[in-house]
């Protein structure tokens, strides 16, 4: 059985097809109407989610599957006290694949040691979220016509960021990519990134304070959300929550071929009124997502594509 944890999971090839999938997918829904007819997907939410599990059943339902699932931990049986190997174990035999959202950083991947069917992390604490990630390649590689020589700008949390963890992991994989990670102090990429991805890898990436100065450098401003469930202490929370307000203004300085992305949901970091800026690819992300997802149910599950 074949899962999806973490953004290595997938090979530069495996991403490749996954996008050219979802490309079909996007041009010619149709197609797909009946792929997954009679497949169930459970979507199994310990945290809350409005995009991510609604994207994946949707991916589902366009598909013709069904779904099932719980939106909470409070109205599943982890209220109880049931752990998370018990509860795939039961998912087993009544799904064929499932997504699961945890606060907890490896608890799908403790799922998958269990599971007898594919389970997708659909974020799991700080740590990573390796289908937004797909989202984020496909309309990067939609906007910017490809996955290499960009300088990418990551903006807010990237301490807790798991989309950003996520997205660095993937994009260093890809030739001529350069990183400007744009943070408070507190909010710095965690050690593991630098140390692990970036460094071994020889990734140019720079660590600076002010947005200002180096957006007329980027091809690719990813903006996040400072989140407030992430903090022990609500005092540096609000401290640092409108450390970065992206405005129409500011993107005046912008290339204008560079493109905002940002995973949502948004707080304050970007205004309202960059909304209507033909850069602003954040609603075109959540689009996306359904496309991706179809695609990697697809082949977690072995469907044969229609013609
Ligand atoms: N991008 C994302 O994960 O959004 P949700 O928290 O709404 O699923």
């Amino acid at each position: 059985v074949r899962h999806l944890i973490d953004p290595l999971d997938l090979s530069v090839s495996e991403i490749d097809d996954l996008l050219n999938l979802a490309d079909d997918i996007s041009a010619h829904p149709q197609k797909y109407a009946h792929a997954c007819d009679g497949k169930k997907l459970a979507t199994l939410f310990y945290e809350p989610s409005t995009r991510t599990r609604l994207s994946f059943e949707t991916a589902m339902l366009n598909m013709g599957g069904s779904v099932m699932g719980f939106h909470s931990a409070s109205t599943s049986s982890a209220t109880k006290g049931e752990s998370v190997a018990d509860t795939i174990r039961v998912v087993s035999c009544f799904a064929d694949i499932c997504a699961m959202r945890h606060p907890k950083e490896g608890a799908p991947r403790r799922a998958a040691h269990f599971s007898k069917i594919p389970v997708i992390n659909a974020g799991d604490g700080g740590h990573q979220h390796p289908t937004q990630t797909l989202t984020d390649l496909m309309t990067i590689r939609c906007k910017k016509s490809r996955l290499h020589d960009l300088t990418i700008g990551l903006c807010g949390d990237l301490k807790f960021g798991r989309t950003v963890h996520s997205l660095i992991k993937s994009l260093a994989r890809y030739s001529g990519i350069r990183f400007i990670l744009i943070s408070p102090e507190e909010l710095r990429v965690p050690g593991y990134i630098i140390d692990e991805v970036l460094r071994p890898q020889n990734i140019p990436f720079q660590e600076v304070r002010s947005l200002d100065e180096v957006l007329p450098k980027l091809d690719i401003l990813y903006m996040t959300r400072v989140q407030k469930e992430r903090f022990f202490n609500e005092e540096d929370y609000v401290r640092l929550k409108d450390s970065y307000v992206l405005t129409a203004e500011k993107m005046k300085a912008a290339k204008p071929d560079m493109y905002v992305l940002h995973p949502l949901p948004r707080v304050n970091e970007i205004s309202l009124d960059v909304d209507d800026d033909p850069r602003a690819a954040y609603f075109d992300q959540v689009q996306n997502g359904v496309y991706v997802r179809q695609a990697l149910i697809l082949r977690l599950l072995g469907v044969k594509l229609p013609c």
